[in-house]
């Protein structure tokens, strides 16, 4: 028996095909874990798991609890313990675990290359103290950074927003509820107009807009240094000259779920085109949808498999746009990763991601890409989609991102769908069935 068997860890694990999250987790046992990542159904040969990181703890579940609360605005899913990554946040998922009075000691194991065995190596890197850090230094730093900081950059506003008919902004009020809009428009650094603003700003009247509407959320971080209140900033062309005002109303939030945002919503606005805050997603595609107004937004990659969101896919109410959006500016303007991508209601002319999807014959479609659960249920991958497969099976986000609901399938069940494979739990998917 191994002695981590009596022992408490935390671990960081990444996939070596995800390098934009990891997993925090738990286990009594390292090596197990990790072979169980690298055996895992459903997983290519070459996507490698390897830990970043593992620790001794005391009480595990403990620490992985305060993880969760402390880390939660940057959690991919709620259902699963995968947290963004880059750099910088996964220095701060360490400092957090090394300063919790449950951290006992630091190691570090590296899976072979060749052979996936694992081999445990003493760390040596400065404890908190060392460097000088005390764990409320390590909290506070945790705290600010955040994913619903992340900001739009200009060009890839552009890339999606010029791909649509340019009628469908013709005299339409745009709402960017989510956004400030303060800067100067002849700033070529626009560091203080968000992405959105500008954009519209810019191409006010080569889109023939009637107006557009910007709201300045007053939350504890200042992003654009914009003050701390609520405020409504409006923009429209007149025959003669543009007018621009700002209004700072009287108890106004600048959320886009106070009542004044709410009215402007279903009082004025026709399209709604923002990056919302990650922690708010879910509310925020609530009202977005329930209104019934066009929108254009950057979300996560995983909602189309994600609890939360199957239903607006399955209704139809949501489709992707045509691009991915990979890269963000933080609060420092510098350049970080996150998985999102555009949805829409807007219609999508020749889909140039149907290329990926590959319909097929069942029997066409590679071994390595098809297999069935423990449940009997069909799950393909890499895209792969049987054209003579009559029952419910499963597929990954990336076939509906890339139109499989617009191709003859249909979704058919309001959650995700994980099943088993020999008792272990394979990777979310969603059921879908041709129609
Ligand atoms: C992911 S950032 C994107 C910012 C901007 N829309 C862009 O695309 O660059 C989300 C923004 O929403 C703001 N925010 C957070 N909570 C909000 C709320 N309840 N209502 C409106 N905005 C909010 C954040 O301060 C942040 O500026």
């Amino acid at each position: 028996m191994s002695k981590d068997k009596l022992k408490q860890y935390i671990y960081i694990v990444q996939s070596s095909k995800e390098i934009i999250s990891c997993k925090i987790g738990i286990t009594n046992d390292l090596e197990r874990r990790l072979k169980e990542y690298n055996s895992m159904t459903g997983k290519s040969k070459d996507n490698i798991y390897q830990y970043l990181f593992t620790c001794e703890v005391s009480d595990m579940k403990q620490v992985e609890d305060d993880i969760k609360a402390e880390f939660k605005h940057l959690r991919e899913e709620k259902s699963r313990e995968m947290y963004f990554y880059n750099k910088d946040l996964f220095e701060k998922y360490v400092d957090f675990i090394k300063s919790h009075k449950m951290f006992a000691e630091e190691i570090f194991i590296k899976a072979g290359v060749q052979k996936e065995v694992v081999k445990i190596v003493k760390r040596t890197t400065p404890t908190l103290k060392e460097r000088g850090l005390s764990q409320i230094d390590v909290i506070n730093k945790a705290k600010k950074v955040s994913f619903d900081e992340f900001y739009t950059r200009y060009e890839d506003v552009e890339k999606e927003l010029n791909m649509y008919d340019a009628e469908i902004w013709k005299d339409k009020t745009v709402f960017c509820n989510c956004d400030d809009a303060i800067g100067d428009a002849e700033d070529k650094n626009n560091n203080n107009t968000s992405a959105f603003s500008l954009y519209f700003i810019r191409n006010f009247e080569k889109l023939g807009l009637k107006k557009l509407i910007c709201t300045h959320f007053a939350g504890v971080v200042d992003l654009f240094n914009s003050g701390s209140k609520g405020y409504i900033y409006t923009y429209i062309f007149t025959k003669t000259r543009t007018k621009e005002f700002k209004d700072f109303p009287k108890g106004y939030t600048g959320s886009f779920d106070d009542p004044l945002s709410l009215k402007i919503l279903n009082e004025e606005a026709d399209i709604v085109c923002t990056n919302p805050p990650f922690s708010r997603m879910i509310d925020f595609w609530d009202i977005t949808i329930k209104s019934g107004k066009k929108f254009i937004i950057i979300s996560n990659i995983q909602n189309p498999i994600t609890t939360a969101y199957i239903p607006y896919f399955k209704e139809n109410k949501v489709w992707a746009g045509y691009n991915r959006v990979d890269n963000y500016l933080n609060p420092k303007r510098e350049l970080v990763r996150a998985a999102g991508t555009w949805y829409t209601n807007i219609a999508i002319k020749n889909r140039q991601k149907y290329n990926h999807l590959k319909i097929v014959p069942l029997k066409k479609i590679p071994e390595k890409y098809k297999e069935y659960d423990d449940s009997k249920t069909l799950l393909v991958d890499n895209c792969y989609i049987p054209s003579d497969y009559k029952k419910p099976f499963a597929v990954s986000a990336r076939s509906i991102l890339n139109g499989l609901l617009e191709k003859g399938y249909k979704i058919v069940e309001d959650k995700s769908y994980r099943g088993n494979k020999n008792g272990k739990k394979s990777y979310s998917r969603v059921l879908v069935q041709k129609v």
